[in-house]
Formats: structure tokens, C-alpha cells, sequence
């Protein structure tokens, strides 16, 4: 299993498309070894979050730390595998895991601003945000199970961050589909961030019109995306579609920003999009 992953590893960072059979028998073999409560989890950094494992299920809670000793923690409730009731929205992506140590580093982007997260999944991102002092954040996505998931995660977080005085994302559902955005509900945004939301060549289209409604009703807005460097055909469709509403961008890797959570050993690069980046 382990050669099977550095051979997808391989095939990712060489802009390559991954053989479906291929990718659906190393999902299979996660899901197992997932199952068999097995599953090793590389630390690379001397923080270290916790697994709390639940041998009932599919799930587990992560814990974790924002500080060497431990004090200052998430608690986010996962699931072991990828992709699970018809989602990739139950578990924690690295590109929202690199992006979160990339606003730790960078805690000004957040402080004090209205933030909205597009595809949060189950709302690490949102709540990294919350910490770092966010005025205020609206955590979205469209499926179901992520919602729900998303709310058991806001409520485990809640009492700590009242205790910091810090705000509390709120939970919405918001589909990239969606054709008119309610001007009342997002008047005041200063950032959209998205992580690992460029990955199905047909929801690029429906994310950049939202981006581009957003756009042309806080046309001071930033927007943050970030992905890993996986399928660069997908990438290129972004690109295009956002050169069909003229919106222009500005491009930057994350890989110099120091690792505070726990990532996968090896770990594709990650790329941020920006639009209207402020210096
Ligand atoms: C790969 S997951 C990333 C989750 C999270 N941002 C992270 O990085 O851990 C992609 C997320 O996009 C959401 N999504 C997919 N299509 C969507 C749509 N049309 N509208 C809103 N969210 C969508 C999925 O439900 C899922 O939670």
C-alpha cells in the first residue's frame, strides 16, 4: 500500500491523470486498513495532535494543538477515509491544513475581518480563522453529512473560544449553483477562502460564477483558494473560466511556511490563487 502511494504521489506531481481502477484499489485498501484501526499517521513537527481512535467507525477525533504545549487545540471530528458517503467532504484536506499554517503565520489576514469559507467540508479552515481573531465567518457547503459534520465541530469548539472571547462560525449552505447570491447575507465580506475546491472539472464552472457574483458585489473583496498541484487540466479550466468573467490573478506556493499539524508524509505542493491580493 505504501508503494501504491508514492507511485500516486509520482503520478500527481507529474500533472498526470491517476487511472480511475487504480485510484478506486488504493481507496479500497485505505478504507481497510482505516477499518483494521491501523493506519499510521506521520508527525512532523514536535506538535503533535492527538488521535482519540473510535473503533466503531469510520470516524475519529483529531485534536489538534495551536501551541507546543498542547493548550490552545481544535477538536474536529473525521473520517478515516477519503472519500465516504458520496463525499470528500468529511476529513481535513492538506490544502487546508497548509493554508491554515499559512494564515498562523500570517495571522493579519484574518484578524478582524468578515470571512466566508466556500466548500469548508467539516470546518477546520473556519475554525483556525476563529482563532486567529476573525471578526466573523460563514462556514459553507453543500452536502448534507459535511453540514451536519460542520455543525458537531463548531459546537465541540464553541466553549473554548467563548472562553477566548473569540467568534463562532456560523453554518450556511451555499451551492456554487447557486444562480442569484443574497446581497443582505454577505454585505460585509472582506475574504473568501476556499480550500481543495479545484478538483472536479464540473464544478469549476459553477465555482467561478459565485466567485465572480461575489466579486461584483464586494468588488474590494480577496479571494484566497489553495490546492495541491494535482490535475493540471482542472487547473487550466479554472483558468479559463476565470479569464472568460476577466478576473485576473496572482499565483504563490505555499512551501516555505513552517509545518505546525500533522501531514501526510509526502505531500503535494500547494498553490494559492489570489484574487485582489493586498500587500
Ligand atoms: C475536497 S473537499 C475540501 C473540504 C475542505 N475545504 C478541506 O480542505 O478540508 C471539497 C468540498 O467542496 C464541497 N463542494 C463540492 N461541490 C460544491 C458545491 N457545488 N457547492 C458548495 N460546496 C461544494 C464538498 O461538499 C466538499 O466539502
Amino acid at each position: 500500500m505504501q508503494i501504491l502511494k508514492k507511485i500516486i504521489n509520482i503520478i500527481e506531481r507529474n500533472f498526470c491523470e491517476i487511472n480511475e481502477n487504480l485510484l478506486n484499489f488504493y481507496l479500497s485498501l485505505l478504507s481497510d486498513e482505516n477499518h483494521n484501526n491501523s493506519v499510521t499517521v506521520g508527525y512532523t513537527s514536535n506538535v503533535t495532535p492527538l488521535i482519540d481512535k473510535d473503533k466503531n467507525d469510520n470516524t475519529w477525533w483529531k485534536v489538534y494543538s495551536l501551541d507546543e504545549k498542547g493548550r490552545n487545540t481544535l477538536r474536529i471530528l473525521e473520517d478515516k477515509s477519503m472519500i465516504s458517503k458520496g463525499t470528500t467532504g468529511l476529513r481535513t484536506w492538506e490544502a487546508s491544513l497548509r493554508l491554515s499554517e499559512y494564515f498562523i503565520q500570517n495571522p493579519k489576514l484574518c484578524k478582524g475581518k468578515n470571512i466566508i469559507e466556500l466548500g469548508a467540508g467539516i470546518g477546520f479552515l473556519s475554525l483556525i480563522c476563529a482563532k486567529l481573531g476573525a471578526k466573523s465567518i460563514i462556514s459553507t457547503d453543500v452536502n448534507l453529512n459535511v453540514i451536519q459534520r460542520l455543525y458537531t465541530n463548531i459546537e465541540s469548539n464553541k466553549p473554548s473560544l467563548i472562553e477566548e472571547n473569540l467568534t463562532i462560525p456560523k453554518v450556511k449552505k451555499l451551492d456554487w449553483n447557486e444562480k442569484v447570491l443574497d446581497i443582505n447575507a454577505y454585505g460585509d465580506l472582506n475574504l473568501i477562502i476556499c480550500a481543495d475546491v479545484i478538483y472536479n472539472p464540473e464544478n469549476i464552472e459553477p465555482l467561478v460564477n459565485i466567485l465572480s457574483q461575489f466579486l461584483k458585489l464586494i468588488p474590494t473583496i480577496t479571494i484566497i483558494l489553495c490546492n495541491p498541484l494535482r490535475q493540471k487540466s482542472t487547473y487550466d479550466l479554472f483558468l479559463k473560466q476565470l479569464s472568460q468573467h476577466n478576473i485576473t490573478i496572482y499565483k504563490e506556493l505555499i512551501d516555505k511556511v513552517p509545518i505546525i499539524f500533522c501531514h501526510d508524509e509526502e505531500f503535494s505542493q500547494i498553490q494559492m490563487t489570489i484574487i485582489n491580493k493586498k500587500d
